[in-house]
């Protein structure tokens, strides 16, 4: 018999945690849980979505309890997985994040370019506030972490928590490409094996193969080379998803060697997309007003609900599957295969060794451990170099409060390169983010 989990859901308010929901019904034969508590910080969005989780899991997982909380030691007091998705300054700094860039001409978006650094700053205050406030109760907790800049968020909490084991920090991005190859090769996604490597929203597919060994990378970059690249779930998702993926086509006509993951169209073409972008009306405004909205007007439906017949179910949740997935595997100490976000040390042989890397390997109740990827080409080093550099420099630029590394990094960053622009832009964002973080000029 399996022993029953607690998780600890950190951000429920997120219009994302019903999906979440969703996949831990789908799993719970695999994943029993014993209670799910429910927390954020203010219950303004949880409490639009509290009747809709009651009642879903009241019919599919009648054993687990279910608790809402704002109380951080409630939440933390006795978890065994800490689920965090917390997004620091909700959908309003979100917009903000991808609309000051584009004032000047600059690529706005949540997790690339000045719109990440911003949001890294402010993830970071709020992410170590909530590691200590999880290991002031346990030191044993797994804290799975979904929160964005992920690689930024990935690497301050590294350099914070050095010797913190328990703490895994993912991406749905390789795992939702996966999804999208296995249909487009017409196999199961549960028998594909990649090799990959890279940083966080800034890596490369380099070989594909099922499990019996037969090779499928050839094919998928034959196939990625004249067909159009779309999403496995294309219905659902909107332009802006959908351009996205018609850009990995655009990179392999220059480079087919490797295949890119999807964001790395901002470091490449930035100039088409701040050309394409709306200043009024970003990706925050889009997602409000299809993902967020379908999602209010399904929960608004439960408030008064009779049964679960009443009621729409949100199910398939690439990030959902991940998350249960990822906790299972620990708990369970299954070796499954991820790609994951590990610090760098020998794993890619000729890189920093302090960088934290995403490269696939596997996870058990011991944690994450990665496969040794080896050396990687010049091209690619150089790159990652760089974008290792914006990092670091940013979550240094947090820790010292220093106002010269914000601008070396913006400078580092590809999708800015122009002094001139980086500093207007962090002066900018500094502005609009004054409740989160400040910087100091030194000398
Ligand atoms: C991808 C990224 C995630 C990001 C999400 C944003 O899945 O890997 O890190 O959170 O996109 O999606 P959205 O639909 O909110 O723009
Ligand atoms: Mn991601």
């Amino acid at each position: 018999m399996r022993s029953s989990n607690i998780i600890t859901i950190t951000g429920a308010g997120s219009a994302r945690t019903p999906a979440l929901v969703g996949s831990l019904v789908k799993y719970k034969d695999r994943f029993p849980l014993k209670k799910i508590i429910f927390y954020d910080i203010d219950n303004e969005r949880t409490s639009k979505m509290e009747d809709y989780i009651r009642l879903v899991l009241k019919t599919y997982c009648s054993e687990t309890e279910v608790v809402f909380t704002t109380d951080p030691d409630i939440a933390y007091e006795n978890t065994d997985f800490v689920f965090c998705q917390m997004r620091a300054g909700k959908n309003e700094m979100r917009s903000l994040d991808e609309k000051i860039p584009l004032k000047y001409g600059l690529v706005g978006q949540e997790t690339c370019g000045p719109g990440g650094f911003a949001y890294g700053m402010r993830s970071l205050g709020a992410m170590i506030e909530m590691v200590n406030q999880v290991r002031k109760h346990s030191k044993d907790t797994w804290i799975l972490n979904y929160t964005n800049p992920a690689a930024i968020v990935a690497l301050g909490l590294d350099k914070v928590f050095p010797d913190d084991k328990r703490i895994l920090n993912l991406c749905d991005q390789p795992y939702s490409l996966m999804r999208s190859f296995a249909k487009i090769l017409g196999v199961e996604q549960k028998n594909l094996r990649a090799t990959y490597f890279g940083l966080n929203h800034f890596g490369w597919f380099t070989g594909l193969k099922d499990i019996n060994g037969k090779d499928y990378f050839e094919q998928l970059r034959t196939y990625l080379r004249d067909h159009d690249f779309r999403p496995y779930n294309a219905e659902q998702r909107s332009k802006s998803w959908l351009d996205t993926y018609l850009r990995v086509n655009k990179y392999m006509k220059f480079f087919d060697e490797y295949i890119p993951t999807t964001y790395l169209q901002y470091y490449f073409f930035p100039d088409e997309i701040v050309a394409e972008s709306n200043p009024n009306y970003t990706r925050a405004d889009e997602a409000r007003d299809s993902r967020e909205k379908e999602v209010w007007e399904i929960c608004s439906k439960a408030v008064n609900a009779k049964s679960i017949d009443d009621v729409e179910i949100i199910t398939n949740s690439v990030f959902g599957d991940l998350m249960v997935e990822l906790a299972e595997s620990i708990a369970y100490d299954l070796h499954s295969e991820f790609i994951l976000m590990s610090r760098n040390n020998d794993i890619i042989t000729n890189f920093s060794r302090d960088a934290i890397v995403e490269v696939a390997g596997t996870v058990g109740k011991d944690g994450a451990h990665p496969y040794v990827y080896g050396e990687i080409k010049p091209f690619y080093k150089g790159l990652m170099e760089a974008q290792h550099a914006y990092e670091l420099l940013t979550v240094e630029a947090f820790l010292e409060k220093d106002y010269v590394k914000a601008l070396q990094a913006l400078t580092l960053n590809r999708t800015v390169i122009n002094p001139e622009k980086a500093k207007a832009v962090l002066d900018d964002l500094m502005e609009h983010n004054k409740d989160y973080w400040y910087l100091e000029k030194k000398n």
